[in-house]
């Protein structure tokens, strides 16, 4: 859990049913860079030769393979700019994934990622880890095109969907989860308490 005053004072604005969506998505965008500045803490580097106006030194690169971004659609394409500003040379790639609200099973709609991606440093981005069904299913997606490592990064998360996440890896691969906040639980219809409601609708409207 990223744990600053910036990021809680933020999310406290995103929570408020007051909020309208072109602050919405101005505050996903700065948390989401907040959050992305501790998901790359370990992102791959190497070492490279700098020439300064003054002397020549060494400094750091982010390593190739190129770390790979990949949003969730439909919420999850809100934080992409904010994690762009962190990490502008990233490969970007898209899941588009919706929750069936019968069952709360995730469906996906849309795949359009790399077709092998061995040992790549992989970021997910999806606002709301409520029961897991999308992250697991996105998750796998990557795991089985060989990623090698998996950072998702969520504004909220229920234990339940942490959980159910946590038990669907297992020891099959290291998959980090960075998030502003958990919160409570998970209500009968499968929305974060206390939340923020649907971030689809918040950034976009309903549609
Ligand atoms: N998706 C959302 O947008 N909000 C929730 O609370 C749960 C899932």
């Amino acid at each position: 859990m990223a744990d600053h005053p910036l990021i809680a004072h933020k999310l406290t604005v995103l929570r408020d049913v007051n909020t309208d969506s072109p602050t919405f998505r101005r505050l996903v965008e700065e948390l989401v860079a907040l959050l992305a500045y501790e998901a790359t803490r370990e992102v791959r580097v190497e070492t490279v030769e700098v020439t300064t106006p003054v002397a020549t030194t060494t400094g750091t690169h982010i390593s190739t393979p190129r770390p790979l971004v990949v949003p969730i659609l439909r919420a999850g394409l809100g934080m992409l700019e904010g994690m762009s500003k962190l990490l502008p040379t990233a490969e970007v790639g898209f899941l588009g994934m919706l929750r069936d609200e019968t069952t709360l099973e995730a469906v996906t709609y849309a795949n359009r990622l790399p077709q092998d991606i061995t040992g790549r440093q992989t970021f997910l981005l999806d606002p709301m880890l409520a029961t897991g069904g999308t992250l697991i299913m996105a998750i796998d997606y990557l795991l089985e095109l060989g990623a090698k490592d998996v950072t998702a990064i969520c504004l909220l998360a229920a234990p339940e969907g942490i959980d159910a996440v946590r038990q669907s890896v297992g020891d099959r691969a290291e998959v980090k989860i960075v998030v502003a906040a958990v919160d409570e639980r998970l209500n009968a219809k499968g929305y974060i308490v206390p939340g923020l409601g649907d971030a689809g609708d918040r950034l976009y409207g309903v549609v």
